[in-house]
């Protein structure tokens, strides 16, 4: 898989306390689902202290990784705001019963690569979820800017990936004895 080179690379600071549970039910009912219209995405970061510069951009973490068709059916069969073409494209992998956990790459154009064709894909109405196309409709709000923004500088992108990624790590961490610091961060210990 290529990474995208340098310009995606950055420290994180060490040492979050995490928990040593996980809880399916806690996941489920923080994480904003795929319907989620936009003033809904962005009640939902601000519930955890992000902001809209924070939503724009930690969404461009879908430049890689997949979803299932249960995510995006809905999408390609009944929403208006996406591109014909792109949208019957989607729809033998996906169709309308049946087949729920078929694959479609979230970002189509380079689906393994971290760059910033996801944001380009949004100008066309190409986002695979209802709430990737919630953040560029056309309508000249702040999070188009932030998408036309991204779409065209890398820069730009990666400095407020790497900034928003640093926050979201330091989210509600726990303090004291609670949990502990991972000596793996994929496990513990
Ligand atoms: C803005 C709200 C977001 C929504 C509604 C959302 C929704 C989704 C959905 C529905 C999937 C597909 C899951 C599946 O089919 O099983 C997905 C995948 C993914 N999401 Fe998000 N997501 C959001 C934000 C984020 C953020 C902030 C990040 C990380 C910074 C992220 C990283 C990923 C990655 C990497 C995948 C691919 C996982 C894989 O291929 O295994 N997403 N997201």
């Amino acid at each position: 898989m290529s990474l995208g080179g340098s310009l995606y690379w950055y420290k994180v600071p060490l040492g979050r306390r995490d928990a040593r549970t996980a809880s399916k039910d806690a996941a489920n009912s923080n994480l904003p689902p795929p319907f989620f219209s936009f003033p809904q995405l962005l009640a939902n970061f601000q519930a955890h202290g992000l902001d809209l510069k924070d939503l724009v951009a930690l969404s461009g973490a879908h430049t890689i990784g997949f979803a299932q068709c249960s995510t995006f059916r809905n999408r390609i069969y009944n929403d208006t705001n996406i591109d014909p073409t792109f949208a019957s494209s989607l729809q033998g992998t996906c169709p309308k019963s049946g087949g729920d956990s078929n694959l479609s790459p979230l970002d189509r154009v380079t689906p393994s690569r971290v760059d910033t064709s996801y944001y380009s894909s949004l100008l066309s109405k190409r986002g695979l979820l209802h709430s990737d196309q919630e953040l560029f409709k056309g309508d000249g709000s702040e999070s188009d800017s932030l998408v036309k923004l991204y779409s065209r500088n890398p820069f730009a992108f990666a400095t407020d990936f790497k900034a928003s990624m640093i926050k979201m790590g330091n989210m509600k961490p726990l303090t004291g004895n609670a949990g502990e610091i991972r000596v793996n961060c994929r496990k513990v210990n």
